[in-house]
């Protein structure tokens, strides 16, 4: 089956791409992704200036996903627009995804403004999900605040922006955000973020050092929460508004569920990290086999196409 996408107006090969995070923060990650079975890729969350992190141990993987506190370890957003505008001369028909996640409102417009007064092509994903930054909660679960830096950064650019969000758990948040998302000229919503502050215990003793071993949950221990998320927004926003599946993509099996809920690209996070950026040519294989067994002869059919009883 082609598994080309048209997203956006942007033509991309195939719907899988790393999370945000995952096997991006540095040249040789990315160089790596490019040379991989990916369709596109998005850059590390940055911030205005270089950071070093939270302390290690401070990303582990456990029997059925990871935890992690990372602390927005990034080299700045100077470094991730230039290897963006880098590939994007180098690949004039390839776009990418060059995420923010500012430490306060003046952060985020200050690289907002970066980005529009260069000549970034691709998609900025503004990250209002970080849990692991000691005292500041995430943006996307004060919905004020998530409404008004939308107000603020819509007002700065033209070009496209999606938003990374959190978890939500509730129909009536699921409501809520998608109202205010709605509002605005968004290019997608990413779903889910890792679900914040878990607490992972081995021998008695917390897994990782940040935060008394609090941390971000990823791998299969989020997928059906991120399922409920594709399909509780997909369902909820404007037809132009895109939606990016993240959360607990392990196989072919578990990339179909998240199409079959709305995606339209869909992002690998944990299991990039176990297996390194093989695991989109072994996933695309699985999805293809698996969507050939079930008859569907275009992306486009599946997409959304879940059933209910
Ligand atoms: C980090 C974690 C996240 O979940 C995220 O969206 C951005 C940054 C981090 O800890 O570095």
């Amino acid at each position: 089956m082609d598994l080309g996408v048209d997203f956006l107006g942007h033509s991309i090969k195939n719907p899988l791409m790393n999370a945000s995070g995952c096997w991006c923060d540095n040249k040789d990650l990315l160089d790596d992704l490019l040379q991989s079975e990916a369709g596109t890729f998005v850059t590390k969350s940055a911030t205005s200036e270089y950071r070093e992190g939270n302390p290690k141990p401070r990303y582990i993987e456990v029997p059925l996903g990871s935890i992690n506190s990372m602390g927005l370890p990034n080299l700045g957003i100077d470094f991730y627009l230039n290897y963006s505008l880098e590939f994007q001369n180098n690949h004039p028909d390839d776009i990418n995804f060059l995420s923010i996640a500012g430490m306060c409102m003046e952060d985020n417009l200050s690289m907002v403004k970066k980005i529009e007064q260069s000549e970034f092509k691709g998609i900025t994903e503004l990250n209002l999900s970080c849990p692991n930054v000691p005292g500041k909660p995430q943006i996307g679960y004060d919905f004020e605040a998530t409404e008004r830096i939308l107000e603020e950064v819509f007002s700065l650019t033209k070009k496209k922006i999606g938003v990374k969000l959190p978890p939500y758990f509730d129909f009536a948040h699921f409501d809520a955000v998608s109202e205010i998302l709605n509002k605005f000229p968004l290019s997608y919503v990413n779903c889910i973020n890792s679900l914040g502050n878990g607490l992972y215990i081995e021998d008695d003793t917390v897994s990782i050092r940040p935060k008394d071993g609090f941390g971000g949950i990823g791998g299969a221990y989020v997928k059906p929460t991120a399922l409920a998320n594709v399909r509780a927004f997909y369902l909820r926003l404007n037809q132009d508004i895109a939606i990016i599946g993240c959360g607990g993509v392990e196989s072919g099996k578990d990339m179909y569920e998240h199409i079959l809920c709305g995606a339209h690209l869909v992002q690998v996070g944990t299991q990039l990290m176990k297996e390194g950026p093989q695991v989109f040519a072994r996933i695309l294989q699985e999805f293809n086999e698996l969507v050939k067994s079930k008859g569907y002869e275009s992306l486009k059919d599946l997409r959304g196409a879940l059933k209910s009883m």
